[in-house]
């Protein structure tokens, strides 16, 4: 869940290059950062808490070194605490490491490293792995009679010290008095960036990097790469053969990332969907044909996601049901490997992810795999490793999402959804042509008056304690969505629940004034949803009505097109929308949710 940079090339500035482009990953929500820098005899390292978008970098007057590494973490083990904070150092101060990911065998290992006589000054794990490689560089320096640390005897040690290592991680490490740097990787991201003449950065995220080049080598699990002055060499751990790697060349520039004229991410990218729905639809009908002649063959279909791409997942469900007739199971990712004694040959996984690296359903897309099934991804970052795992990959051609809670990706992903489902009933073309429409109405909706609106709404219910938000059909998952999107932005509790189950129990939860929204479809769901928000409104509840017209039993409507059966991409917005200025109106960054992190990269 850390953002991890380092440099090696010829500028004599690497700690200044490593901690700007951490700064480029500050909208993910971290709590603490460090920086190492290493110019071949002795590393220098520097750490605090807070966030490294309030530091001025020149303060810190680094030393001059061509070789560094940053990371900006976001606690796992241990408090947010500067000896919490990477890089770790190891009692002899010969091994420096930043890592990303959790060892789970961390305890046991630190038992017999205290018993060898480290010392431990920090509650991570990592330091576990930052002695444990000491130890064995110690062993294989007395073992080759030297006390210069060599490319060879630090390859050797690494590669010892993560063989005893259990568990999910990303490596960079550094040594004393050795000006190689190595990264290794185990289910954590890390991409290489090929810059000029011999200059090559490693990140958790390319852009960390991607102001200072367009070429990249991914690094797949189980590998290593040890960059010095020969270049980059990449080692599969398992074999130990070199391995050749294919530069790739990024296509997206680095300035799609910026806010611009936007106060924050969260509202640029809600305003982004006037072209990201469409950007979605424009992919190539052959291969939205093929994606659903898979799930037409498939023996069993699933979809995973995690958090909003889990409620899309669910989404997905009501669509495929409804436009194809056709049965998709769905799960959580965390919640998948459950249920893989279904899985078979022929069944087919479907990831649905911004990040395409979330822990949780990487799994599923592993437990998948082990039983044989094919995997498809529906993510918006190319080249990520859910990207790299699928058999098949549909973009959702988004633009980076950098505000923590996710809008644009939401609805691109909603809009492959609702184009897949059409596929595979064979009406792709009236799919199309639904898809089309609704990119046109939405972006006449999202105009300056359209946002007053719901903020005056806002104004009405910010200081409330909680809220809740009902849906029926294809808008029951959207309902789960909606109160995501308050919970995470705006901190008031918020839960949604299908329309027929408030009588079960929910409607005790109903007083006078508890704001009640009600995500209305214009479809044979309509009249319940309505007779549920009397329900409501008989019960105190202040009704905010989304839908395409206006009810009676609404206190307030916010108007959304009739789009049939895109009726879950429309809903999603206002709320998207109510969320944002919620969060404003309370005094909360929407753009970094306290707790929250954007790239869920552990499990
Ligand atoms: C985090 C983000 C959410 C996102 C979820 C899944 O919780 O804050 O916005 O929905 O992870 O992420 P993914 O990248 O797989 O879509």
């Amino acid at each position: 869940m850390c953002g991890i940079i380092a440099y090696r090339g010829r500028k004599k500035t690497a700690g200044n290059l490593v901690l700007t482009g951490l700064k480029k990953l500050e909208y993910r929500g971290y709590d603490s950062w460090g920086v190492a820098v290493n110019d071949g005899e002795s590393i220098s390292v520097c750490k605090k808490t807070g966030k490294i978008g309030e530091l001025n970098i020149a303060d810190l007057k680094l030393p001059r070194a061509s070789l560094a590494m940053a990371h900006s973490r976001w606690a796992t083990h241990g408090g947010v605490t500067q000896k919490n904070a990477h890089p770790h150092m190891s009692s002899q101060g010969k091994i420096v490491v930043i890592h990303n990911g959790i060892i789970e065998n961390y305890l046991e290992l630190k038992k017999k490293l205290v018993k060898k006589g480290h010392t431990f000054h920090s509650e991570t794990d990592t330091e576990v792995a930052t002695n444990l490689i000491e130890e064995e560089l110690t062993l294989a320096l007395k073992k080759a009679r030297q006390s210069e640390v060599s490319r060879e005897l630090l390859l050797h040690a690494v590669q010892s010290a993560l063989a005893q290592l259990e568990g999910r991680y990303a490596f960079l490490v550094m040594a004393e008095g050795c000006d190689a740097l190595v990264a290794a990787r185990r289910g954590s991201p890390l991409i290489v960036g090929v810059g000029e003449k011999g200059e090559y950065f490693v990140a958790s995220d390319i852009p960390a990097f991607r102001k200072y080049t367009e070429h990249v080598m991914y690094l797949d699990d189980e590998e290593l790469v040890i960059i010095d002055d020969k270049g980059a060499e990449f080692i599969d751990m398992r074999t130990q053969k070199l391995l050749k790697k294919r530069i790739i060349k990024i296509t997206w520039k680095s300035d799609d990332a910026e806010k611009g004229d936007f106060p924050h991410f969260m509202i640029k990218e809600i305003m982004e969907q006037k072209e990201t729905i469409q950007r979605a639809i424009n992919q190539e009908p052959r291969l939205i044909q093929r994606a659903a002649a898979m799930i037409n063959k498939a023996f069993g279909t699933y979809f995973v996601g995690c958090g909003t791409a889990g409620k899309v997942s669910m989404v997905g469900n009501y669509l495929f049901s409804k436009i194809a007739h056709k049965h998709i199971n769905v799960e959580f990712g965390s919640e998948f490997p459950n249920f893989r004694h279904f899985i078979k040959k022929g069944s087919l996984l479907l990831a649905i992810s911004q990040s395409g690296e979330t822990a949780d359903t990487l799994e599923a897309m592993e437990v998948a795999r082990e039983k044989g099934a094919k995997l498809m991804t529906l993510v918006n970052v190319e080249g990520s490793s859910m990207d790299r795992m699928a058999d098949l990959s549909i973009y959702l051609n988004a633009g980076p999402e950098k505000a923590v809670a996710s809008t644009k990706a939401t609805t691109a992903q909603m809009t492959l959804l609702t184009l897949l489902a059409y596929a595979c009933a064979d009406r792709l073309d009236e799919g199309r042509k639904l898809l089309i429409e609704t990119a046109a109405k939405i972006n006449d909706m999202l105009n300056p008056r359209y946002e007053a609106h719901i903020r005056a709404i806002a104004k009405k219910i910010d200081k409330v304690e909680s809220m809740y938000v009902i849906g029926r059909g294809m808008n029951y998952p959207m309902a789960l969505e909606a109160a995501i999107k308050l919970q995470e932005v705006s901190y008031i509790h918020a839960e949604g629940f299908a329309g027929g189950e408030l009588k079960h129990g929910p409607l005790a939860l109903i007083s006078k004034g508890t704001p009640c929204i009600a995500l209305v479809a214009n479809d044979e769901t309509r009249a319940e949803i309505i007779s549920n928000a009397t329900e409501v409104k008989a019960r105190g509840a202040y009704v905010i009505g989304v839908g395409p017209q206006n009810e009676d039993v609404f206190d307030e409507w916010i108007r959304v097109p009739d789009v049939g059966n895109a009726s879950p991409i429309v809903t999603t917005i206002p709320v998207q929308i109510l969320a944002y200025h919620l969060a404003l109106l309370r005094k909360n960054n929407p753009d970094m949710p306290r707790n929250l992190a954007k790239s869920v990269t552990v499990k």
